[in-house]
């Protein structure tokens, strides 16, 4: 099976296409997620859109260069893009869009006591799915707006692409939690009767919790759950809404993955779970893959030609030199090498009877050791590219079995390129490469 077994994504009619509202690049982690969404924000504005590009610990070289290296959870435009369109970019930053949240929703003095609270500090730095939820959130913001033609999401370095689609659960069942009720029971409930169970509640965990926590510290985190449950409140609403507006039809994911078997087969789990919750895929982005430009020549004829010279190496030396051969072909030292280097220099022009053989064999000797020295450069080259070529078939049968399972999944593939990805030209070449995609085995690095 080769490229032509299932569609080609087309990424400009995409992108171009008004209708296409929210592009979420997906996929398992260091993949190329984020370098996928800039390029693809750079390919669409420079098409004319007006662009957000929602970015998640980006690499700090990359942030830079679209003037985004600071945290501060605004999209910025970004400089240098040609044409009519817009880029804005912001680089999401969880515990600032977690500590806003509780700065909106909590007067001066809790909301400082819950910011320095430490199960605060952890759970939002650190909790699981939050990153996940939190990307959904600032995707729902910004699309509320309505000030954008086209926002593109990059998702966070989770282990699995799957996280991201099940962030919002996750975080659902943290707050449903029996932990989480049996502190949030006392603060939903309100008057008198609240009290009445504050103060039960208050002092069967006192008893219990507390004792572990510390009952200064179990308030902190009561209040923060409160808080919590008015800041996100009606959680469960908002991601439903997200998740319905992920399913809309101006909806395209994308899915990154690397050409390796363990990269594809998590692809394949994800376009499966995509087609479950009816979320509109757009295609596979397959990065980084090898190519060469010299792919006529097979890795088996590359190992016998390297073979041969080697061969032709060993008959071209001396007689009884076949066991040296490496040795004889760059070391001075060796047996074989002659003396002339160190022929005694002559002062007054050299003695021809003493000169002429050792010379004579000198040219010959450095010649010959040039000759072996290129026949072996030769014949390493050549197996550097038996090697490259073996990868490259590895890469293909690994895409063959992906298209096998997924044939109606349309793929482009994105060469490896030589260096890392770090600014608006090396993303255009990544968006020139996603756009005329599918030749990657020819023209890559
Ligand atoms: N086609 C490519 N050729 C060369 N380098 C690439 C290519 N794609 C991505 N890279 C480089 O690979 C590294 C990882 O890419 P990137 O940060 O986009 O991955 P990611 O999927 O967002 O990772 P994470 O899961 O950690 O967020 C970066 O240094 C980037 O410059
Ligand atoms: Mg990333």
């Amino acid at each position: 099976m080769t490229l032509d077994s299932s569609a080609r994504l087309e990424v400009d009619p995409l992108i171009e296409d008004p209708a296409t509202r929210i592009i979420v690049c997906c996929g398992a982690g260091g993949v190329g997620k984020t370098t996928t969404a800039a390029a693809l924000g750079v390919r669409a504005a420079e098409r004319g859109r007006k662009v957000v590009v929602l970015t998640i610990d980006p690499a700090r070289r990359l942030a830079q260069s679209m003037g985004i290296d600071s945290l501060d959870n605004t999209p910025r435009r970004v400089e240098g893009i040609e044409g009519d369109g817009q880029l804005h970019a912001m680089m999401l930053d969880m515990k600032r869009t977690f500590d806003e949240i509780v700065e909106a929703h909590a007067d001066g003095e809790r909301a400082r006591a819950i910011l320095g609270n430490p199960f605060y500090q952890s759970l939002s730095a650190g909790f699981a799915g939050t990153q996940e939820y939190m990307a959904m959130e600032k995707l729902g913001q910004l699309r509320a707006r309505d000030e954008w033609d086209l926002i593109v999401v990059d998702t966070p370095p989770s282990r699995s692409a799957l996280d991201f689609l099940d962030a919002p659960k996750r975080l659902g069942s943290f707050l449903d939690g029996k932990f989480i009720k049996l502190l949030m029971t006392p603060a939903k409930m309100g008057g008198r009767a609240g009290m009445k169970f504050l103060n039960v509640g208050m002092s069967m965990m006192t008893g219990t919790l507390g004792k572990l926590l510390g009952g200064q510290l179990l308030r902190d985190v009561q209040t923060f759950v409160a808080a919590m449950d008015t800041m996100f409140g009606g959680f469960r609403t908002r991601a439903d809404a997200t998740y319905r507006l992920l399913q809309a039809p101006g909806t395209a994911f994308l899915v990154v993955a690397a050409p390796e078997r363990d990269a594809l087969r998590e692809a394949a789990y994800f376009v499966e779970r995509l087609a479950a919750e009816d979320m509109p895929l757009a295609g596979l982005v397959l990065n980084r893959v090898h190519g060469s430009a010299a792919a006529r020549l097979s890795a088996e004829r590359a190992l016998a030609a390297a073979e041969n010279l080697d061969e032709a190496g060993i008959v071209d030396q001396g007689p009884g030199k076949t066991g040296v051969r490496d040795t004889a072909a760059v070391s001075p030292e060796s047996p074989s090498a002659g003396r002339s280097p160190e022929a005694p220099p002559a002062a007054d022009g050299t003695s021809e009877v003493v000169a002429e053989v050792p010379e004579a064999s000198a040219e010959q000797q450095s010649a010959t050791a040039a000759g072996q020295t290129t026949q072996q450069m030769t014949a390493g080259l050549l197996r550097l590219h038996a090697e490259r070529m073996q990868v490259l078939a590895r890469e293909q049968r690994t895409r063959d079995r992906f298209t096998a399972l997924h044939p109606e999944v349309a793929v482009v593939e994105v060469p490896a390129l030589p260096g890392d990805v770090h600014d608006l030209t090396g993303l255009r070449t990544i968006g020139d490469r996603l756009a005329t995609g599918g030749s990657a085995r020819a023209g890559a690095a």
